[in-house]
């Protein structure tokens, strides 16, 4: 049996591991901590954590505080290999500046992005930002605590995931392309999404000089990113082994953050100009990812660059789809496993429908778009049973 006590850290522990300050001084009295701010941004960091978030949903602190405070206060907090960052982090009240002792309670609803506080593994570092300024002010922090409230019990069995695809930057115009993108990066950072799917193309010519442009963009990316490749990525004169050395093998698959949900990246042009040896290796790689999946009890998202048809299973091949006995070996497969969707790029037109309850998408782009809808992207909500989506527009 596991058992979890609540996490205190007062004048009994002498707040154990608070060490590091920016900002200010911090000195010990007999209530617990004094805070002296020098400058803006005072904070004290605890990098000897190891809290399981998925215990502790509630944040409690008792402080007492004078002179002129106006802003908010945050915990914010970091996994393995984190930074502090505005997407992880407690939004507590603006300090009421009046002498006294208060205690406050938060819970999960103040986190900036739920679901990087409760997945993803332990908490391994806190800080502590009383405010952001003030000269002159005074505070103690008698007492900082984390515990588990039945009342605030939050799920994250949802999923929020962006799509796009084709961003194909120098399409034609290069230029307004990557403005778009850029744009489209900074939407992604200020949404809810807790993953990027690119369903191919990235750039529009690819080579070194143009995929460091692009992962250099990427890079800005709050949340994980997927790379599905796309025929401008792998299949232009030796692009494949300049894509691969940026983005890894071609073909693959990933837990997403939350949901309960695998993603499986697959490479549509080892289908559409099959070579032998690389095109067997994913159909025997696609197999046992849908076997375990299903053994797993995971919902499985598909991603590929070019749809397995457009309008009908039954269309007649042409350079966006795949091939029929492809698509028919393929469709056949799909049916067998709790596959929810199915996104692609390739058409540079969007299209949304249902196939034997599977959902499948084909995104917004950034580039050319042919059927002259809006730029932007997608933006999944995976809820159960329930997907709901929209677009979200990039000018
Ligand atoms: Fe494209
Ligand atoms: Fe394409």
């Amino acid at each position: 049996m596991n058992i979890f006590a609540d996490v205190i850290w007062n004048k009994a522990n002498n707040f154990e591991g608070w060490e590091k300050t920016t900002n200010c001084t911090v000195s010990q009295t007999d209530d617990g901590l004094l805070f002296t701010f020098t400058a803006n941004g005072p904070n004290i960091a605890n990098r000897n954590v190891d809290i399981d978030p998925k215990q502790y949903n509630t944040l409690t602190y008792t402080y007492r505080a004078t002179g002129p405070i106006k802003h908010h206060g945050y915990v914010f907090y970091a996994k393995d290999g984190q930074n502090f960052s505005d997407y992880r982090l407690w939004k507590l009240p603006v300090p009421k500046a009046d002498g006294e002792w208060h205690t406050v309670t938060v819970t999960g609803d103040v986190l900036s992005k739920p679901w990087t506080w409760f997945n993803g593994g332990n908490i391994k570092s806190l800080r502590f930002d009383p405010t952001y300024t003030g000269e002159g002010t005074t505070y103690e922090l008698r007492e900082l605590k984390f515990s588990y409230q039945e009342s605030a019990a939050m799920t994250f069995d949802n999923l929020v995931l962006a799509q796009l695809s084709d961003p194909q930057i120098g399409f034609k115009d290069y230029d307004a392309e990557l403005a778009r993108f850029r744009q489209e990066i900074d939407k992604i950072n200020n949404s809810d999404c807790q993953a990027v799917v690119i369903c191919g193309d990235m750039m529009h010519i690819t080579n070194r000089e143009t995929l460091t442009v692009f992962k250099k963009e990427l890079s800005r990316l709050k949340v994980p990113v997927y790379i599905v490749p796309g025929n401008h990525d792998v299949a232009q004169k030796d692009s494949r082994p300049i894509f691969e050395e940026f983005f890894g093998p071609s073909f693959y698959a990933a837990d997403m953050p939350s949901g309960g949900y695998r993603l499986i990246v697959l490479d549509s042009e080892l289908w559409q100009h099959p070579k032998e040896s690389e095109t067997a290796k994913m159909d025997a790689f696609l197999q046992k990812e849908l076997d375990a999946a299903k053994t797993a009890d995971k919902k499985i998202i598909l991603a590929m660059h070019a749809p397995i048809f457009i309008e009908s299973p039954d269309e007649k091949e042409e350079y966006f789809n795949l091939p029929k006995p492809r698509r028919k070996w393929l469709l056949d497969k799909l049916k067998q496993y709790p596959v929810v969707a199915f996104l692609t790029g390739h058409t540079h037109k969007t299209f949304t429908y249902q196939w034997n309850g599977i959902l499948f998408s084909s995104a917004e782009t950034t580039s050319v778009s042919f059927d002259k809808v809006t730029y932007g992207f997608r933006r999944f909500v995976f809820d159960h049973d329930m997907i709901r989506y929209n677009t979200v527009p990039i000018k």
